[in-house]
C-alpha cells in the first residue's frame, strides 16, 4: 500500500519506550511540556505512555490526548483486556487515536516468556486486535521480537493482525540484533507473502545494541516501510531507539538516494534535544550527529580554513537547518527587557508570561554583571530554571559553604519548606556532602543519590554550571537541574529541584503493576 508514497510517517516513542530508559522517568508536566513541543516539531503519531503500566502513565496519555490538536496520540498495551481498556479510556479524550498493541511471537519469547504455543499466541492476537478495532479504526500491532520470529510465522501473524482490522504493522527489532541487509529482506517478505499487507502502512522499531538502529530503520523504508518509530537524542530500552534527528537529517540530507519526505520542521530539533536532556538528566554525548556540542564545530586548522572557504567543504547540513543558531555574543548586559523577550522567542520559548519573563530578565542582567560573555545557552538555562520552579514546596532562600583543603566543609542553609523559613548548618565529606546533608536536615527524607552531575553551560571558568542529581525513593525516580555560575549553588538547587518533582510524583503515581510478562 504505502510503497508508492514517499512519505514517511514518523512516530515518536520519546515519551514511552524513551522514558523505558533506566533513569529517565518523567513528571506529568515534564511530558505535557514535551508534547506541546514534539507537536510543534511536527510528529504525526506520538506515543505518549503505557496507561496501563502506572496511574502516572495513564495520567500522562489523557492529558496529552487532551492537548494534541494535529499529531495523532498513542498508548501502548499489552495483549490484554485490561490493558486495551485502559489505554482507551486514557486516549478517548482525543477525536482520532491510535491504540498499539503487541505480542511477542519469537520462539524463544513465546516459550520462555509467554509460555505459549504459537496457536495460543494467533488466539490472542486475534482477540487483541478485534478488541482493540472496537474502540478505534487506528489500530497498531507488533510482534514483539519480530527479527527473531521465524519467517513464516511473522507472516502468518502479521496476515492474521490484518484481517481483525490493524492499519498500521510494526517490526520491531526488540533486541537490537538485526543488521540493514537482513532487516530490509525482513519487511520485502512482508510485501512479497503477505497477501493482505496493502490494507496496512508497515513500520520499523528499531533498537540500537548493535548501533545500527538509524541504518537498519533506513533499510526497512527501502523494503517500503513507510512509518519509522524512534526517540529523540536516541533515548530508550538498554542502548537505546533509532534517533528521530539522525533519520530525518539522514532522510534530508541524502534526498538524493533516500526520496522521502517527512512533516518534521528540522529547525525545532536543537530545541526537542535540548528538553528531552533536560528533563531526564540525560546528557547529549558532545559527538553525538546533528544535535551533539560539537556536531557543527570545527576545531583543525585545515577544516576552519576550509570553512572560511566555502562552508561546503566540512559542512553537509547547516547548523540552522536543525535550529542550532550561532552562538551569539549579541546579549549583554546593556540589552533592555524586550530584546531579551525577542531573545527568549528565537531561541524557542515564544509564549512566556510575564511574570517569567520579569523573573529571568532579572536573573539574565545579574548574570551580565558577572559574566563577560552572554551565550545563548546561558540564558535556555535561566528560561528552564525558572520553568521547573511552578509547584515547589521547597526552594533555596540562602547558602554559605565553606569549602578548601582545610576542612571540614561546612554548609550554612535557609531553605523555604511550604512558606516556613528553615535554617541549619552541617558538616560534611566535601562542600557538596554537607549541602545535601543540611537539605536532608531541615527536610527529612530518605532517598538513594543515583547521579551527581556537573556539566558547564558554556566555556570559560565564568562559565554557569548545570548540575543533574537524580535520586530515587521506593523505585520512583526524580532528576532535577539546575542552573547558575556558583556550581554549588547549582548543586542545592538541583537537589531541591529533584525533591520537588518527588514530592508531586508521591502525591501522583500509585504502585505499578507487574508488567513482566506480556500476557
Ligand atoms: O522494542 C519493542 O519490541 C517494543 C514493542 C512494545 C513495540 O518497544
Ligand atoms: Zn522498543
Amino acid at each position: 500500500m504505502a510503497k508508492s508514497n514517499n512519505q514517511i510517517i514518523i512516530f515518536d516513542t520519546t515519551l514511552r519506550d524513551g522514558e523505558q530508559s533506566p533513569g529517565a522517568s518523567m513528571s506529568l508536566e515534564e511530558k505535557v511540556q514535551i508534547a506541546h513541543a514534539f507537536e510543534d516539531l511536527g510528529v504525526d503519531v506520538m506515543e505518549a505512555g503505557f496507561p496501563a503500566a502506572s496511574n502516572g502513565d495513564f495520567e500522562a496519555v489523557s492529558e496529552i490526548a487532551k492537548i494534541l490538536k494535529k499529531t495523532i496520540p498513542c498508548g501502548l498495551a499489552r495483549a490484554v483486556k485490561a490493558d486495551i481498556e485502559k489505554c482507551k479510556d486514557a486516549l478517548k479524550h482525543s477525536k482520532r487515536f491510535r491504540i498499539h498493541t503487541f505480542l511477542s511471537t519469537s520462539p524463544l519469547h513465546m516459550k520462555h516468556k509467554l509460555k505459549k504455543t504459537p496457536k495460543e499466541v494467533l488466539e490472542l492476537i486475534k482477540d487483541s486486535v478485534s478488541l482493540a478495532r472496537r474502540f478505534t479504526d487506528d489500530v497498531e500491532w507488533s510482534p514483539e521480537d519480530g527479527t527473531r520470529t521465524t519467517p513464516d510465522f511473522l507472516c502468518k501473524t502479521v496476515e492474521l493482525a490484518i484481517k481483525c482490522g490493524a492499519k498500521t504493522i510494526n517490526i520491531p527489532d526488540t533486541v537490537g540484533y538485526t543488521i540493514p541487509d537482513e532487516y530490509y529482506k525482513t519487511i520485502k517478505l512482508l510485501f512479497d507473502k503477505v497477501p493482505n499487507i496493502d490494507k496496512a502502512i508497515v513500520s520499523t522499531h528499531c533498537h540500537n545494541d548493535l548501533g545500527l538502529a538509524v541504518a537498519n530503520s533506513l533499510a526497512g523504508v527501502k523494503a517500503g516501510a513507510r512509518q519509522i518509530e524512534c526517540t529523540i537524542n536516541g533515548i530508550g530500552e538498554r542502548a537505546g531507539n533509532a534517533a528521530l534527528e539522525e533519520i530525518v537529517m539522514a532522510i534530508k540530507t541524502r534526498s538524493d538516494l533516500m526520496p522521502y519526505k517527512t512533516n518534521i520542521n528540522t529547525k525545532k530539533i536543537s530545541s526537542c534535544s535540548k528538553l528531552v536532556a533536560n528533563v531526564t538528566g540525560f546528557p547529549v554525548q558532545f559527538n553525538k550527529a546533528i544535535v551533539g556540542k560539537n556536531a557543527f564545530a570545527h576545531e583543525s586548522g585545515i577544516h576552519q580554513d576550509g570553512m572560511l572557504k566555502n562552508k561546503k567543504t566540512y559542512e553537509i547540513m547547516t547548523p540552522e537547518s536543525v535550529g542550532v543558531t550561532k552562538s551569539s555574543l549579541v546579549m549583554g548586559k546593556h540589552s533592555g527587557r524586550n530584546a531579551f523577550k525577542d531573545k527568549a522567542a528565537e531561541l524557542g520559548y515564544p509564549d512566556l508570561n510575564e511574570e517569567l519573563v520579569n523573573n529571568t530578565f532579572k536573573k539574565f542582567k545579574d548574570l551580565a554583571d558577572k559574566k563577560k560573555h552572554v551565550f545563548d545557552e546561558d540564558i535556555i538555562a535561566l528560561i528552564d530554571d525558572d520553568l521547573m520552579k511552578h509547584n515547589n514546596a521547597i526552594s533555596l532562600s540562602s547558602l554559605e559553604v565553606i569549602a578548601g583543603t582545610k576542612g571540614p566543609q561546612k554548609a550554612k542553609i535557609e531553605l523555604m519548606i511550604y512558606d516556613e523559613i528553615k535554617k541549619t548548618e552541617t558538616e560534611g565529606d566535601g562542600p557538596v556532602d554537607a549541602i545535601f546533608k543540611a537539605i536532608k536536615k531541615i527536610y527529612p527524607h530518605n532517598v538513594n543519590l543515583q547521579l551527581y552531575q556537573v556539566q558547564a553551560v558554556t566555556e570559560g571558568t565564568d562559565a554557569q554550571a548545570t548540575v543533574s542529581v537524580r535520586i530515587e525513593e521506593k523505585g520512583k525516580i526524580s532528576v532535577g537541574q539546575a542552573a547558575d555560575t556558583d556550581t554549588l549553588v547549582a548543586s542545592a538547587k538541583a537537589y531541591i529541584n529533584a525533591l520537588n518533582k518527588l514530592i508531586i510524583k508521591r502525591k501522583r503515581t500509585a504502585p505499578s503493576p507487574d508488567l513482566s510478562a506480556s500476557a
